[in-house]
């Protein structure tokens, strides 16, 4: 048996911001046109009318002050309201396939590594942007790795879940070392006409070199265990899928076709599961709060990771132990926990401990506990 190690991390963040300001601006003027289009059912009383979102209400709610997007145009235009991307020929490479090979190439960098030392490619995501060939076939084409690649998708909780599966492989010998790579094209799958959510998401694409212990030429993180867990629920869905043309109606602009939630179930259900998941874990390891210098959760809302963070350590965390990036990256699906990882380990110390926990959509939630070496 052999020790996964985590050796190297990468980020791609976009070019494209969008802050709540422009949002809120641009999703009000999007209530105000259809209310006017809509005036006489809203008078009748057949058709609600679309209430202004606002700044105040999405910073207070989720902790999000602005977001990355790959394509800003289309988003803010109140007659189309979503992200209007060029058609890409078969030819080139697709846009997830693009924002992984970045994620990637900085992960091989930090690692001091190169494609000719990786095994296998997992590209593990909450959404894939066709059934087949896999991105993640594509991604391994570009880098010119030999071995195998496969998709996955365990939604927010992807990123975990396919450290597990690359690391139980580096731990038996099938392979000596995994690409686990988290392109989210968030923008793409959350419904900017909704204000319930529509201020939740943003995109990114991160990487995680995992290798055999030995391997690493620098400092590293051990993976000393993982934990996967789900448990069924609707709380979390979109319903867009292979089967959409054949069934009545499937073609037509159907809300359930994107991101849908019921997000104070979701918060009222999962804190509870990953904090009990978290504390689980600990103990399988014989682990008290003190051993644990950092979380590293999944960047869904602020109010979530305080009362997940104090849970966990039985005290409120200090803003060093459970970092945030959810300001400035707001949700990006499964990417979250590990840009958190990336910006804010390299301080850690020789023999720490800390967990990468991401959780969402299944309900899902998996659970990394990391030593720091070096
Ligand atoms: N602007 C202003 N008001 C808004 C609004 C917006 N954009 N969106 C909703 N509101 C209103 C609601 O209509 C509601 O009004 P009411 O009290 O008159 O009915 C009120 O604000 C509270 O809405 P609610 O949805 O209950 O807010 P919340 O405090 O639960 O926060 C979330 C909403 C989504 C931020 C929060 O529930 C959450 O983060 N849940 C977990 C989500 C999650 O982790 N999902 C995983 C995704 S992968």
């Amino acid at each position: 048996m052999y020790t996964p190690a985590i050796t190297g991390t990468g980020v791609f963040t976009p070019s494209e911001t969008i802050t709540n300001a422009e949002l809120v601006k641009a999703f009000n003027a999007y209530a105000d046109l259809y209310n006017t289009e809509h005036a006489d059912e809203i008078a009748a009383g057949t058709r609600a009318a679309k209430d202004h979102s606002s700044e105040e209400f999405i910073f207070k709610a989720s902790g999000i002050e602005q977001r990355y997007v790959m394509v800003k145009d289309g988003i803010l235009d109140p007659t189309v309201m979503y992200p209007k991307m060029r058609q890409r020929s078969d030819e080139e490479p697709s846009i997830m396939a693009e924002m992984a090979l970045k994620a990637a190439n900085i992960a091989l960098e930090n690692a001091g590594k190169t494609a000719a030392d990786v095994g296998a490619v997992i590209c593990a995501a909450s959404n894939l942007e066709r059934a087949y060939p896999a991105v993640a076939i594509e991604i391994q084409d570009l880098l010119g790795i030999e071995g195998f690649a496969f998709d996955m998708n365990v939604a927010c909780s992807s990123a975990t879940f396919g450290i597990q599966a690359a690391a139980d492989m580096i731990r038996s010998g099938s392979i000596r070392s995994a690409l686990v790579i988290n392109p989210e094209i968030c923008s793409a799958h959350i419904e900017w006409r909704d204000r319930d959510c529509h201020f939740i998401f943003g995109d990114v694409a991160t990487a995680t070199l995992l290798e055999r212990e030995e391997d690493a030429k620098g400092a590293y993180f051990a993976v000393k265990s993982t934990r996967c867990a789900t448990s069924y629920s609707n709380n979390i869905r979109n319903n867009n899928g292979f089967l959409r043309r054949s069934r009545p109606d499937g073609m037509k602009d159907r809300r359930d076709m994107q991101f849908m939630q019921n997000g104070r179930k979701v918060f009222k259900e999962v804190v509870p599961m990953v904090s009990d998941h978290i504390a689980g874990h600990m103990a399988d390891e014989n682990l008290g709060a003190q051993d644990i210098k950092r979380l590293w959760l999944h960047q869904a809302n602020k109010g979530m990771n305080d009362m997940i963070g104090k849970k966990v350590l039985g005290r409120t965390p200090e803003p060093h132990e459970q970092p945030n990036i959810l300001q400035d990256y707001a949700n990006t699906s499964s990417a979250g926990s590990i840009i958190t990882f990336a910006k804010h380990s390299a301080d850690l110390k020789d023999g720490d401990h800390g967990f990468i926990c991401s959780f969402g959509a299944g309900y899902s939630v998996g659970s990394v506990l990391v030593e720091k070496h070096g």
